[in-house]
């Protein structure tokens, strides 16, 4: 995707080598308000700042598909209150943002069980998805709801039902007929795949998806990354050497 020819290009980021997919698990919320004697939600609150930013930062440079973390299937069994906040978070940033999602050409889509969303979100979420459906500059994937694992079992259940009915061939399914049926069918797999709050972890997130992507794990806080650090953890993607297994 060519990129807004306009914008002042960050110092060492090779705009001709703007990885197509970057996802990004934003951890490190909750502590960024413990540190501060807050409760967690003002943690949170921060934190959907910095998607904000983020999401602009992308869409500036030409990010293709920029994905996040948002709300993982496990996380319904934090606190009600936790979740209950999330999800208000969450219909707010739909409700607020989604005309400057449709002026700026970046599409919405949701990845996840949405059927599982309270009413209210969920229409919210298809209102913003269908207000940002003929988009094309790029695609802002939030996962909420999400799991890889429970993707991925989604998936071998619509192959097995295809093979049952008849339409399938055992001995036609390959990797891409898998990649197909996951939520993120027709795009590319993460090239980078950042994770803030100095945690190691992949927490069942994109992991089929994630066969070859590189990954970033950085100290910072989510409330406290920003675009400027955001482009620099580019920068250091653009100096990796990355083989597929080649040599
Ligand atoms: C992980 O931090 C973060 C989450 C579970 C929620 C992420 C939500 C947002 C960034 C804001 C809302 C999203 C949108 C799209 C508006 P944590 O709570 O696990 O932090 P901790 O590990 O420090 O406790």
């Amino acid at each position: 995707m060519k990129s807004d020819s306009k914008i002042q290009v960050p110092d060492g980021l090779d705009l001709n080598a703007i990885p197509a997919h970057v996802a990004c698990i934003m951890d490190g919320n909750g502590r960024w308000a413990k540190k501060r004697l807050m409760n967690r939600v003002k943690g949170h609150e921060q934190g959907a700042q910095t998607v904000e930013e983020i999401v602009m930062a992308s869409r500036e440079i030409g990010i293709d598909v920029l994905t996040l973390y948002a709300f993982s299937t496990e996380n319904w069994a934090r606190p009600k209150e936790e979740v209950k906040a999330l999800m208000h978070l969450l219909k707010r940033f739909l409700k607020n943002k989604t005309e400057e999602l449709r002026k700026k050409d970046i599409r919405l889509n949701l990845i996840g069980q949405i059927q599982r969303l309270p009413d209210d979100v969920r229409k919210q979420a298809e209102q913003a998805m269908a207000a940002t459906e003929k988009n094309s500059a790029m695609i802002l994937n939030l996962a909420i709801s999400y799991g890889a694992r429970e993707e991925i079992t989604m998936a071998v259940q619509q192959i097995a039902a295809k093979v049952k009915s008849g339409s399938l061939d055992p001995k036609d399914i390959t990797d891409n007929t898998v990649s197909d049926h996951l939520y993120t069918a027709g795009m590319p797999d993460p090239d980078l795949i950042i994770r803030t709050s100095a945690e190691f972890r992949l927490s069942n997130f994109l992991m089929w998806q994630a066969a070859y992507s590189e990954f970033a794990f950085i100290p910072t806080l989510w409330p406290d990354f920003t675009k400027q650090e955001f482009y620099q953890v580019l920068i250091d993607y653009q100096q990796r050497d990355r083989r597929f297994g080649k040599v």
